[in-house]
């Protein structure tokens, strides 16, 4: 069983599209193990993207992350990493699939519904990241 991070961007809040995106996650047999709603801080989105500092979108991405509230689950399956990513489609809608979540849904490049680690080591990081109390000493 392999454990990803998944966000339900505020977009996807304000249009009321959480049933249908958890839907299709739970329809697939996905188990989400770990949920809450809230609207990030600058200094945690900051971190999520860390890895894009500097780029164009960068402080665009933060500003709309930050936006309103999201929806950060843990997602476990076989495979959870990769089959996300394939669920949620390209980051490009003009090479988004048909059938995934963001070519159905959403035809923007930053609007785009749906955040889901893309390696291992991006899970854990964010996993860590949105769900500190989990690792936080009892
Ligand atoms: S890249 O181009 O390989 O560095 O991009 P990628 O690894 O796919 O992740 C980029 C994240 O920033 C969001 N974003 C954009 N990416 C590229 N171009 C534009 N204009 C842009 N605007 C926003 C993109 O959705 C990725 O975030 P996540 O949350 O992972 O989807």
């Amino acid at each position: 069983m392999e454990r990803t991070f998944v966000m339900i961007k505020p977009d996807g809040v304000r249009r009321k599209l959480i049933g249908e995106i958890i839907g299709r996650i739970e329809n697939r047999n996905f188990s989400i193990v770990g949920m809450k709603m809230l609207t990030p801080s600058r200094q945690l989105v900051e971190e999520h993207y860390a890895a894009h500092r500097g780029k164009d979108f960068f402080e665009p991405t933060v500003e709309f992350v930050t936006s309103g509230p999201v929806i950060a689950m843990i997602v476990e399956a076989e495979n959870a990493i990769t089959l996300m990513r394939t669920m949620m489609g390209a980051t490009n809608p003009l090479e988004a699939a048909p059938g995934t979540i963001r070519s159905d849904l959403t035809v923007s490049m930053r609007e785009n519904l749906i955040h889901g680690s893309d390696s291992p080591e991006a899970a854990a990081t964010e996993i860590k990241l949105w769900f500190p109390e989990l690792f936080a000493d009892k």
